[in-house]
């Protein structure tokens, strides 16, 4: 980073940690984002990821905790992360057993870290964790408040929820038209909550909520398609919604057609709850 002066102290050690532990490992060569510039070999998709990544971890640094378990955690690697950064026992959980399985690539501890069950049920027993981490999945639960009992049930009393998913806009009728977007591209998506939904959803299931945070999740349509394997007319019919929506869904999502590509911004809030 050219200009690392906005950063806070937490956040220059988060940086830190992650270039002292990656970056020897890892040929990043040019691939960097400067401060204020474009990104070059990275997109502004996967730049996005980072930071939203980190921002994460500049929240779990302020908690002692000495076991995490992850819900849909799919095949990103997060607990491998937080085992590295904070030293304790962290478990991986989602319902496809394929990403729960062991590989030869990394040593991932998903050997005895890895549950494969179905939320909202979590097999374990109550107050089994210290924290729950729950990442870009909950759009996909069909009973968002049977999930968040169960967060609940399975946290210490004092123990937390990290919850970051997309969120809708406010507006009812342009969110029911960005969860047919987000469904025609991917027909596992079922419903996104707007922050105020999540905020009424956590607190019935008696979370006090600590901290939220709204963040912006640019992407480019091209990737966005390509990553659900969706084909070229069906893009096409993504790119047409997508740029042909509600005005108000236009202001949320901010779509500009760029170099053949659109590029728009999601909204990923992540809220951390506490259980009292
Ligand atoms: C978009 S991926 C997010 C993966 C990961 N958390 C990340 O940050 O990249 C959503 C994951 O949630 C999982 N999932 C969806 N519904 C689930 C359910 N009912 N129970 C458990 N996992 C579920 C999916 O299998 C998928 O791996």
């Amino acid at each position: 980073m050219a200009d690392d002066s906005g950063l806070t102290a937490a956040e220059q050690r988060t940086l830190a940690w992650l270039e002292e532990r990656f970056c020897d490992e890892v040929d990043v060569g040019d691939f960097v984002y400067e401060a204020g510039a474009e990104p070059r070999n990275v997109t502004q998709a996967h730049f996005g990821l980072l930071l939203r990544q980190l921002r994460l971890l500049r929240w779990l640094d302020r908690f002692r905790f000495d076991s995490l378990i992850d819900v849909g955690s799919g095949f990103a690697f997060m607990p491998w992360l937080f085992r590295e950064r904070y030293k304790c026992e962290t478990y991986y959980c989602d319902f496809v057993h394929r990403w729960n399985l062991p590989t030869d690539l990394w040593e991932l501890h998903k050997v005895d870290h890895a549950i494969t069950a179905k939320l909202p049920q979590l097999p374990f027993a109550d107050g089994a964790f210290d924290l729950v981490t729950c990442r870009i999945a909950a759009h996909h639960f069909r009973r968002v408040d049977r999930f968040a009992s169960e967060c609940w049930r399975v946290l210490r009393p004092g123990g937390a929820l990290a919850l970051a998913d997309n969120v809708s806009p406010d507006d009812p009728d342009a969110a029911v038209e960005a969860d047919a977007i987000e469904r025609f591209r991917d027909p596992s998506h079922v419903h996104c909550l707007s922050i105020g939904e999540w905020r009424q959803v956590l607190e019935r299931a008696g979370f006090t909520i600590e901290h939220q945070e709204r963040l912006d999740m640019p992407l480019e349509l091209e990737g966005w398609a390509r990553r659900m394997h969706v084909g070229d007319r069906d893009r096409e019919e993504l790119r047409r919604r997508i740029l042909g929506a509600s005005e108000t869904l236009r202001a949320s999502w901010r779509p500009q057609e760029t170099g053949g590509d659109v590029r728009f911004v999601l909204t990923e809030v992540l809220l951390i709850a506490r259980r009292g």
